[in-house]
């Protein structure tokens, strides 16, 4: 017999109890915010499916990292959408790109924040997918030199950490390899490792013009069906040295990260994407949900599963809310 013994409701009965038995704790430590670079001087316009969030020029760019930076959020992670596209994606990697001169701009002007970038080619390539596209396939092997060239143009422009989304076998060790030969063994590797095929992206490929002009993207990444392939990918990820390994989206795939998290020991990454984002603001903008409360569910429920660190387009939000009400 438990009750009238065992009352749970106990440790819930005030304000103070419930912080004290409190088993999650979301802090402004675990917040990465992206940031969306694009060319110009005084740009800033806002993607219209996803309010609040703007694409910017490197000057606005600086403007924006000293707001993370003063609401204490460690982290702010680069996309950017460059002026010309071609099919081999040749922009990723320009020395004066526009995530390059982003970079620049912000190391230059903003002190104690860590400048992620995203590495991938969908951006940049007229066809939108994220590697070389060769007889109507997206090419694999010939698809490592440019991300590896990338990754090292963003880290020659200061980039503290990178993070590849192609979703191409091999990547990382191609990454991790060039960035030592030219003397950045220090610089981290943040893989997009359990990335899914997933509907959520959508705001996001509006927001940098990078939806495949054909087919899709379900030859490189993840079935969404499968979480035994998750671990594996994640697994060979760390082997080929990636530092942290990121399951994306992030409510669909819960229990990924918290195997990934049991299973590996290394850090976890959890991207709560565009498309969460838009569901989101979509429904507290009609007066249902209740946003604040909403968002701060979702991320602890995030680090309940197990990541250690979540991008997310409310990190500002959630680093205000944690601020005033902590
Ligand atoms: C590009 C990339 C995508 C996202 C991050 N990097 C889109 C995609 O793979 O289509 C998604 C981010 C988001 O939806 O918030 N490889
Ligand atoms: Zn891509």
């Amino acid at each position: 017999m438990t009750f009238p013994f065992h009352r749970p409701r106990r440790l819930r009965e005030t304000e103070l109890l419930r912080r004290m038995v409190r088993e999650t704790r979301l802090s402004v430590d675990d917040l990465i915010y992206p940031l969306f670079a694009v060319p110009g001087e005084g740009v800033c316009d806002e993607i219209p499916s996803m309010p609040g969030v703007y694409r910017r020029s490197a000057d606005q760019l600086v403007l924006e990292a000293k707001e993370v930076r003063e609401l204490g959020i460690p982290a702010v992670i680069l996309f950017g959408t460059p002026e010309r596209k071609d099919p081999e994606g040749r922009e990723a990697y320009r020395e004066d790109g526009v995530v390059q001169r982003a970079v620049v701009a912000i190391k230059a002007q903003v002190d104690d924040l860590v400048v992620v970038t995203d590495v991938c080619l969908c951006a940049y390539t007229d066809h939108g997918h994220c590697g070389l596209v060769v007889e109507g396939r997206i090419d694999n092997d010939a698809t490592l030199e440019p991300l590896a060239a990338t990754a090292l143009s963003h880290v020659r422009a200061g980039a503290d950490m990178v993070a590849p989304s192609d979703m191409m076998d091999g990547r990382i060790l191609v990454i991790r390899e060039r960035l030592d030969e030219e003397g950045f063994e220090g610089v981290p590797i943040m893989s997009y490792a359990a990335k899914y095929a997933s509907a959520f992206y959508g705001p996001f490929r509006d927001a940098v013009h990078a939806a495949p002009s054909f087919g899709d993207r379900r030859s490189h990444q993840m079935d969404p069906p499968n979480s035994d392939e998750a671990v594996r990918e994640a697994a060979l990820d760390v082997e080929e040295g990636a530092d942290i390994v990121m399951v994306k989206p992030a409510l669909p795939y819960l229990d990924v990260i918290r195997r990934i998290k049991d299973e590996l020991n290394v850090p976890v990454a959890a991207f709560l994407v565009s498309g969460e984002y838009a569901m989101i603001k979509a429904a507290s903008a009609r007066g249902w949900l209740e946003e604040e409360r909403a968002v701060l569910e979702v991320l602890t429920g995030v680090r309940r599963a197990g990541a250690d660190l979540i991008l997310t387009y409310f990190a500002k939000d959630a680093a205000r809310t944690l601020r005033d009400h902590p």
